[in-house]
This record gives C-alpha cells, sequence and structure tokens, in this order.
C-alpha cells in the first residue's frame, strides 16, 4: 500500500508549540513537546481495513538521554516507545512501531512520560 504521512505540526497538540527553528523537518515544522510529562501529540489514522499497521514516527532529540512517549491507539493500552538521542536537534530518525488498527479512523496518541517531554516530532507515516 502507498505510505501516508501525518504531520505533527497538523495534528491535535497538548502542551507543544509547532516550530521550524531547526532543519531537515518535512511539512512546515516539528512539534516541540512541552518538557513535561503528559504532554501528547494525537493523530488521526485512516485505515482501510482493520488489521496490524507499522507506523514510523520521525523525530529529533538533541540530548543524551531517551525521550519515551506512551503510544495508545483509540484509548487502548499504551506501549512505551523509546526515542533516544539523535545527535543534534537537526538529525532526524525514524522508529517504527506496529499497531492494530481498526477500520476508519483511529485516534493514535503519543504522551511524553518523562519529565523531559518528548523527542522533537516531525511526522508519522504509515
Ligand atoms: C531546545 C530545542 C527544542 C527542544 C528542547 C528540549 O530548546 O531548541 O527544539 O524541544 O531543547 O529539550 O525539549
Ligand atoms: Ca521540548
Ligand atoms: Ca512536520
Amino acid at each position: 500500500a502507498p505510505s501516508t504521512d501525518l504531520q505533527a505540526e497538523d495534528a491535535t497538540i497538548a502542551q507543544g508549540v509547532v516550530e521550524s527553528n531547526h532543519a531537515g523537518f518535512t511539512g512546515r515544522g516539528f512539534v516541540n513537546y512541552d518538557n513535561v510529562a503528559g504532554s501528547y501529540v494525537e493523530f488521526t489514522i485512516n485505515a482501510p481495513t482493520a488489521g496490524n499497521y507499522e507506523v514510523k514516527f520521525r523525530f529529533a532529540n538533541g540530548t543524551a538521554v531517551d525521550r519515551p512517549l506512551n503510544v495508545a491507539v483509540n484509548g487502548g493500552a499504551a506501549t512505551g516507545v523509546g526515542f533516544p538521542g539523535t545527535g543534534a536537534w537537526t538529525t532526524w530518525a525514524e522508529k517504527s512501531l506496529t499497531v492494530p488498527l481498526i477500520a476508519g479512523a483511529n485516534k493514535l496518541r503519543a504522551t511524553a512520560s518523562t519529565a523531559n517531554g518528548g523527542p522533537n516530532l516531525d511526522r508519522i507515516s504509515t
């Protein structure tokens, strides 16, 4: 199937801001999570059919400390995903996770689980 990009800057953002001051992002920018636990970005993913889908998170983390996110789909159980340092805020990497989706609209919420907040998040791709 063709891949679909969903830009973080177009998603629902709680305790975060859209910025564009670190090069290498796609779209109009990226989300800078506030550096608090509980900050989140929530995407709506439309799936043609129910099943397990690989979701790739494009991110940067210019620190040496992991910035884990709890990823939950449709309010279900969260999966902790690590987003380790990428070396610089302008160095972007991808991290994959497989999630179960229902046919139609799904809500995928990626919530910072430490006081450092999340990584800078550019987009997800499915
Ligand atoms: C810096 C950087 C931000 C980043 C922040 C952080 O301020 O410019 O893009 O989000 O560090 O540590 O989370
Ligand atoms: Ca931040
Ligand atoms: Ca983006």
